[in-house]
């Protein structure tokens, strides 16, 4: 079939249509145009630079001053509609937040996505510092297809079966291309994933596994993105993070749910997020805030810390820099593909929330990413991207640095799995992979050293001659 057309500045719809009511049917007496418990919670679309608003639909550029677009939603609707009760009575998943989220009703098929795992993490945080209790881990390396885009790409998904698109694609700098993919399969949809050459194997292998076209590009993220926009209007594609993005977003703030709802209905002191274009970052600070205002928890100050890889640190630069202009890095080069983007669309947002927060955007070395993935691995029995060790590598420097404090309730979120990248946990140790992996020290008896031994004979004599046991 066509799809919908995509949105240029020439053809967007100037001024918001009414949007279906959700909730409850309206019964006679209830207007759903005024009353708060029957009318839409959706209100529109919204530019995040000059507020300008557009009506719902597959648009995500102001066509005024060329900002993104954000959804809006009717807060009193959404107050007056959603409860504690009622989502703790809802299945796993992140449809349990379907009042906060920019969809009319839960989708009937599709991945099962979100509810994962929040880990009191004792032995890191000891390790970095924290008192006892105050470490927690989101564990988004158990979603779907091992990674918190399956949020992002489900809310997409949804809206691009909504606004009847026939193709699922993306610009990805590697797990979106898996969770696109994925999606997609599970929708009826077919998937075209435009990713870096370069790209780590596993990651291409795995979207090939859901029957996805997955075309790697000559060029870094930024190429890719610029092709895709391209790409979304000439074949009319509904490309995820581009002509759905105001939807995509959204859905990254179903951390933000869970981890209050994991919490007992209550707000860390503070957040820790890896930053690629700085979307998961201020949408999990949009998802709290959302919470305070449906009334679902309590208003607390949150500081948000951000963390980068020193071979793409844009947004860290800025922040470094005392001013909100970002300089677009051209060539990232760094052993975290997943956050490659050297022109990240929410820099700016992202800096003005480490600001407002008393947070703070830092960026580490490749050589304390993948050593972070080892301790997180060896203390917490996680095993995480790069993405993650950039995430627990920023948290130490963050601590350091005194932002973070030892009494600190701290979360950080974890959203990709290590069997994604296994040869990055051995970066800076000298050599190739299985060098590293053959030249880890192996100290039987002394906890936490681990390494591969020399293969044995099957004799117990064999085993203890080799000082195994
Ligand atoms: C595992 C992982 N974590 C975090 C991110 C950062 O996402 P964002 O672009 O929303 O900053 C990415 C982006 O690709 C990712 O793959
Ligand atoms: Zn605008």
């Amino acid at each position: 079939m066509t799809a919908v057309a995509t949105t240029s500045p020439s053809d967007v719809v100037q001024e918001p249509k009414p949007v279906r009511a959700s909730g409850p049917t309206p019964d006679a007496g209830r207007s759903p145009g005024t009353d708060p418990a029957v009318r839409s919670r959706i209100a529109g679309l919204r530019c995040k630079n000059c507020h300008r608003p557009e009506a719902i639909g597959p648009h995500f550029v102001c066509p005024a001053c060329f900002g993104g677009l954000e959804v809006v939603y009717d807060r009193d609707a959404v107050r007056a509609q959603v409860s504690r009760a009622a989502i703790e009575a809802r299945d796993p998943g992140i449809w349990r937040y379907l009042e906060l989220l920019p969809v009319d009703q839960a989708p009937a098929r599709g991945l099962a996505v979100g509810s994962t795992p929040l880990i009191r993490a004792d032995r890191l945080g000891a390790d970095i510092g924290l008192a006892s209790g105050r470490l927690f881990l989101k564990d988004d390396t158990r979603n779907p297809t091992l990674s918190f885009k399956d949020r992002v790409v489900a809310i997409a998904a949804a809206r691009a079966v909504t606004f009847g698109f026939d193709t699922l694609a993306c610009a990805s700098t590697g797990n979106l291309a898996g969770a696109t993919a994925a999606a997609a399969a599970a929708l009826g949809l077919r998937a075209v994933v435009f990713v870096p050459a370069s790209l780590e194997p596993a990651k291409i292998d795995h979207a090939l596994s859901f029957g996805a076209t997955v075309v790697p590009v000559e060029g870094t993220y930024d190429d890719i993105n610029r092709l895709s926009l391209e790409i979304a209007d000439e074949e009319g594609w509904a490309f995820v993070n581009v002509n759905l993005r105001p939807f995509y977003a959204e859905g990254s703030k179903t951390l933000a749910f869970e981890v209050a709802e994991q919490l007992g209905w209550r707000l860390p002191d503070v957040i820790v997020a890896p930053i690629a274009s700085g979307s998961l970052y201020t949408k999990v600070a949009r998802g709290f805030e959302e919470l305070v205002a449906a009334g679902l928890v309590e208003d607390k100050p949150v500081k948000f810390v951000g963390s980068q890889p020193d071979g793409c640190s844009p947004v860290a630069q800025a922040f470094a820099s005392g001013g909100d202009e970002i300089h677009p890095v051209r060539n990232p080069d760094t052993i975290v593909r997943s956050l490659a983007i050297g022109s990240p669309a929410d820099g700016r947002y992202a800096v003005a929330l480490a600001r407002a927060s008393g947070g703070s955007i830092v960026s580490v070395p490749d050589g304390a990413t993948a050593d972070a993935i080892r301790r997180l691995g060896r203390t917490e029995g996680v095993f995480a991207e790069t993405a993650g060790g950039v995430t627990v590598a920023g948290l130490e420097a963050a601590y350091r640095s005194g932002v973070i404090g030892p009494d600190d309730e701290v979360v950080a979120l974890i959203t990709g799995n290590g069997v994604k990248t296994p040869d990055a946990k051995w970066y800076g140790l000298g050599g190739s992979a299985d060098e590293a992996r053959a030249g880890v020290p192996n100290h039987p008896g002394s906890a936490g050293s681990g390494g591969l031994a020399s293969p044995i004979e099957p004799s117990y004599t064999a085993f203890a001659r080799a000082g195994l046991a």
